[in-house]
């Protein structure tokens, strides 16, 4: 699957590499055509390169011109509200000119939550997506605090440890796993309190400029904080945590994928199902009656496609399902809906992890599987 993973990830940059060639040649076809165009209308129609210049510099509402003269280097009191940011250039007292330079929107966000969840009395896991620039080339710190809703109001603080999940696959986003372990039991009480996350730029090689956000990322209310979660044995034997599920999903096979895992996996099995815009009206068919037997949640996590990272984010999804679910389950499984689980015959799913009941984790040996087991009637019948 790796492999696979790899070649559709190369296939994928080729893709998007052609079209954005496709694009540049467009533009440049058009242009060219423009011009071959100009050539052939009366002088009176043509188009002289100041006209251009004007009509291109209204396309790209241009700043201000540059100008010799310095411009105002006060900032009147009566100035709109969204002006008085705009730094302006300055001419020191030593006469050098102090160039100003102001950064309008963000290419990538310093921090981009997607849940926070307790692992116990005095330990919590945040997980999101952060700017992978800001990581390769910089060195961001996270902080976490505790504010508590009765007093005494004073934070306890914590350095949050960042785990990095995603292999490095992501673009403009990366993984990011904040650790947050305090070290005294937080809200033991009960009475309520939030988890804060400051997460520091650490600035673009200059400590002067480090841009602190502060975010809220868990708030617990009053009496509801449950901890015997952390105790009691879990509702389930095993738990499923599916990948982003994205693109034009063959709803029959969907059907067989799941008919047939929760029979492999029993009455004590839950799935989760990550919806990145692959569960369209008839896989959604497919899925809704499992849903009434209570064996599946569905996921809407569409709009993470706003942060570009690897795969629909997968390694941000499971991550999220691993930490909100693992106080559910025995064991949980990551594996996708075009792969399946199978035992050797005289074994059971039970039998096998009873026998690997000393170990945390295990990894599941891959076949490939053979086109010739598929039904052949069915051929050419479905359009997926
Ligand atoms: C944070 O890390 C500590 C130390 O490895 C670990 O014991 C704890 O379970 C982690 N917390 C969460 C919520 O995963
Ligand atoms: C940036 O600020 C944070 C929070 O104040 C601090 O912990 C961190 O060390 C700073 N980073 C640098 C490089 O100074």
């Amino acid at each position: 699957m790796a492999k696979e993973r790899e070649k559709k990830l190369f296939v994928g940059i080729l893709g998007n590499y052609a079209s954005e060639l496709k694009l540049l040649l467009t533009t440049l076809l058009l242009l060219c055509a423009v011009a071959t165009f100009l050539q052939f209308i009366p002088s009176r129609f043509t188009i002289s390169a100041s006209d251009l210049r004007f009509c291109i510099s209204r396309v790209q509402s241009s700043p201000p011109p540059p100008s010799l003269s310095p411009p105002l280097t006060t900032t009147s009191s009566s100035s709109v509200s969204h002006l008085s940011t705009v730094e302006q250039d300055k001419i020191l007292e030593n006469g050098i000119i102090k160039r100003a330079f102001n950064p309008y929107g963000s290419a990538a966000y310093n921090f981009i939550t997607m849940g926070a969840y307790r692992g116990g009395l005095n330990t919590f896991a945040i997980i999101g997506l952060a700017s992978k620039p800001l990581h390769l080339y910089s060195k961001p710190t996270y902080e976490c605090q505790w504010l508590s809703s009765s007093p005494p109001h004073t934070p306890i603080t914590t350095v949050g440890y960042k785990i990095l999940p995603d292999w490095g696959y992501g673009r403009v986003y990366t993984v990011v796993i904040v650790n947050c372990t305090f070290s005294t039991p937080v809200n033991a009480g009960n009475t309520g309190g939030k988890l804060v996350l400051r997460a520091s730029t650490s600035g673009g090689g200059d400590t002067n400029f480090n841009i602190t956000d502060t975010i809220d990322v868990l708030n617990e209310s009053p009496n509801s904080l449950d901890l015997s979660v952390f105790t009691s044995p879990p509702k389930y034997d095993y738990f499923y945590c599916g990948s982003s599920l994205y693109g034009n999903l063959n709803p029959q096979r969907v059907r067989e994928w799941i008919a047939y895992h929760v029979k492999f996996f029993g009455p004590k099995s839950h799935f989760v199902i990550h919806d990145a815009g692959g569960v369209h009206e008839q896989v959604l068919e497919v899925l809704k009656p499992w849903m009434e037997l209570g064996y599946v949640t569905l996921q809407n996590i569409r709009d993470q496609e706003r942060f570009d990272g690897y795969y629909h984010n997968q390694f941000m999804v499971v991550n999220d399902c691993l930490h909100r679910y693992k106080f559910m389950a025995k064991w949980m499984f990551f594996f996708d809906v075009d792969e399946y689980i199978y035992v050797p015959p005289k074994s059971t799913i039970k039998s096998v992890l009873d026998s690997l009941s000393e170990y945390s984790q295990f990894t599941i040996e891959q076949m490939p599987m053979s086109s010739k087991i598929c039904l052949s009637s069915d051929y050419g019948k479905t359009y997926r």
